[in-house]
């Protein structure tokens, strides 16, 4: 997928699970990638010092998503850092992979638990896109993590899947508007992936019943789902636009 050397990333919910795969995936390959956490900055260090003992180039930025000003208080960290190393704050690819998923049927969302999923899983990722506008080099990517869950029917998943179908619907319409600039908009839909997100699929007993309706047999692991954002972010993506990319090995098809 070639060198990303002269590259800048920056990857939400990079502390952890598939972020942090990616993360380590485009730090290898020379990208200087800013891994952001919510609260686990004891992680996301250990990414970073696991990027930069490879040879690459890394820095923590903090923020919870579900909080108001998160965007522009991560914005201002990248500005600093960017404009310190680099004596600019542009970048090139922004991976939205942070998410949160209540797993409850409709009758049991309360409000605080879908505006909190719209505000993380939908909300967030939109106003980092916005405000990374204006900072996105021509030729730029932008990657959204969104799920399987938005073209097989999982009834608990009532307010996580809208959130997250949302982002799918951005992503076409900002693949027009960017691609102009050359900025390609993809997302990526994971299916049942071995995370702590994702208790069942972690579990070996249940991961055994969840591979039966997986076509190849197993669930994922968080390397997977990477691969195909690392595909996205690089220049081997370059004629990929508007697209949500299935990454589930062919769960419930
Ligand atoms: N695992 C699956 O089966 C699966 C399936 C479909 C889609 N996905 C999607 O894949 C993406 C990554 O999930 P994962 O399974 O890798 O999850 P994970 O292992 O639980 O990691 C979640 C990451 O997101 C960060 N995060 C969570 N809530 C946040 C918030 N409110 N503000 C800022 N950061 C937050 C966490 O930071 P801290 O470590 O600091 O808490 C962590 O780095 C998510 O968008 C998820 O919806 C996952």
């Amino acid at each position: 997928m070639g060198d990303m050397t002269a590259k800048v990333a920056l990857v939400t919910g990079a502390s952890r699970g598939i972020g942090r795969e990616t993360a380590l995936r485009l730090g290898a390959r020379g990208a200087t990638v800013a891994v952001h956490y919510r609260h686990s900055r004891e992680r996301a260090d250990e990414v970073v010092r696991a990027i930069v003992a490879a040879g690459g180039q890394a820095f923590a930025v903090q923020g919870d998503l579900a909080d108001r000003g998160a965007v522009a208080r991560i914005y201002e960290q990248m500005d600093a850092e960017l404009q310190r190393r680099f004596g600019s704050p542009q970048f090139d690819i922004l991976v939205n992979n942070a998410g949160e998923g209540v797993r409850k049927p409709i009758e049991e969302v309360t409000e605080e638990e879908f505006d909190r999923t719209m505000q993380v899983d939908l909300k967030s990722p939109f106003f980092l896109i916005q405000q990374a506008s204006p900072r996105l080099r021509d030729g730029g990517r932008i990657v959204n993590v969104s799920s399987m869950g938005t073209r097989a029917a999982y009834p608990d998943m009532a307010a996580y899947a809208p959130a997250k179908a949302g982002l799918e619907a951005l992503g076409l319409l900002l693949a027009a508007h960017f691609g102009p600039r050359g900025i390609t908009v993809n997302a990526v839909m994971p299916g049942a992936t071995a995370t702590d997100m994702n208790k069942g699929a972690s579990d070996p007993a249940r991961a055994a019943q969840i591979a039966a309706s997986i076509a190849l047999r197993r669930v994922g692991q968080p390397a997977d789902i990477a691969d195909v954002i690392v595909f996205l972010a690089s220049d081997a993506g370059r004629w990929v636009t508007g697209q949500c990319i299935d990454a589930s090995g062919g769960q419930r098809i």
